[in-house]
């Protein structure tokens, strides 16, 4: 047992202090803005695609710094220390299992499974949450939820918003966390810990609030947590 943790601990110090192979699972929106942002911090990024050659992604690819490129997602995930699923939410489960044994890796998730309810609200479409969902589908997967309550403009330019933006985190693995935490500081967010990943369920809600005051004519607004210690 201690074994494990000591080895634990050095991945996760390996991780934190050298260039890591960043996969980002999808090419969408969210990928598009965390991709070239982490490239930007040093690290080589490989997308994840269904379609790797279409001219999209070629250019996602592009922008997204020394070494960069796009493959399939089960190719990208294999080759990579930290994972993200820049995927659709209601999907997780599914893509999830598609990507191979992801046991070691860091796993971020900043999905939200939003269903659109007969009165035209969004709402939140899991009995727990989609960060409990991926760690149960990779058990041996560090996952850390993050970067699921800001739109992706935002983690791009988070001075946009007028102040200090900050990123919840949820996992179960304090390691994995604090290597997630240094990624946002890396993009001038501020991290904070929200515990394990069974909290997930309360961050991806905080998403709920925000998204159905924008997208409809009540008052839009910004919230984010701030640290008062
Ligand atoms: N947009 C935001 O501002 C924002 C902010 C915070 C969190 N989120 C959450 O982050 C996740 C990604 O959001 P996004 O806005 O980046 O979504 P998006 O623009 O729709 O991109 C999702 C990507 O997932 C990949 N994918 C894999 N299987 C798919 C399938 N069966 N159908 C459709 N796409 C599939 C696609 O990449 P390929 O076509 O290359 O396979 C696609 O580009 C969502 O869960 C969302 O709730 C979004």
């Amino acid at each position: 047992m201690f074994k494990r943790l000591a080895a634990a601990s050095l991945l996760f110090a390996t991780l934190a202090a050298n260039a890591d192979t960043v996969a980002i699972i999808g090419t969408g929106d969210v990928a598009g803005a965390l991709g070239p942002e982490f490239a930007g911090l040093g690290h080589t990024i490989v997308y994840g695609s269904r379609d790797p050659e279409r001219p999209k992604v070629r250019a996602l690819v592009e922008r997204s710094g020394d070494g960069a490129r796009a493959t399939t997602p089960a190719a990208a995930a294999a080759d990579a220390d930290i994972v993200v699923l820049a995927v659709p939410g209601l999907l997780v489960e599914e893509i999830t299992a598609s990507l191979g044994d992801l046991s070691g890796k860091i796993l971020i998730d900043p999905t939200n499974p939003l269903r659109r309810g007969a009165d035209g609200e969004l709402e939140h479409s899991v009995p727990t949450s989609n960060g409990e969902i991926i760690q149960a589908a990779a058990p041996g997967a560090y996952v850390v939820k993050a970067f699921s309550t800001l739109n992706w403009r935002t983690m791009v330019d988070p001075d946009s918003s007028g102040g200090p933006v900050s990123i919840p985190l949820a996992g179960n693995s304090p390691e994995a966390k604090e290597t997630v935490a240094e990624l946002c500081r890396g993009l001038g967010l501020e991290p904070i810990d929200l515990g394990a990943i069974r909290n997930a369920r309360w961050i991806e809600g905080m998403l709920i609030v925000w998204i159905n005051n924008r997208y409809t004519d009540r008052p839009a607004f910004e919230f984010h947590l701030r640290r008062s210690d």
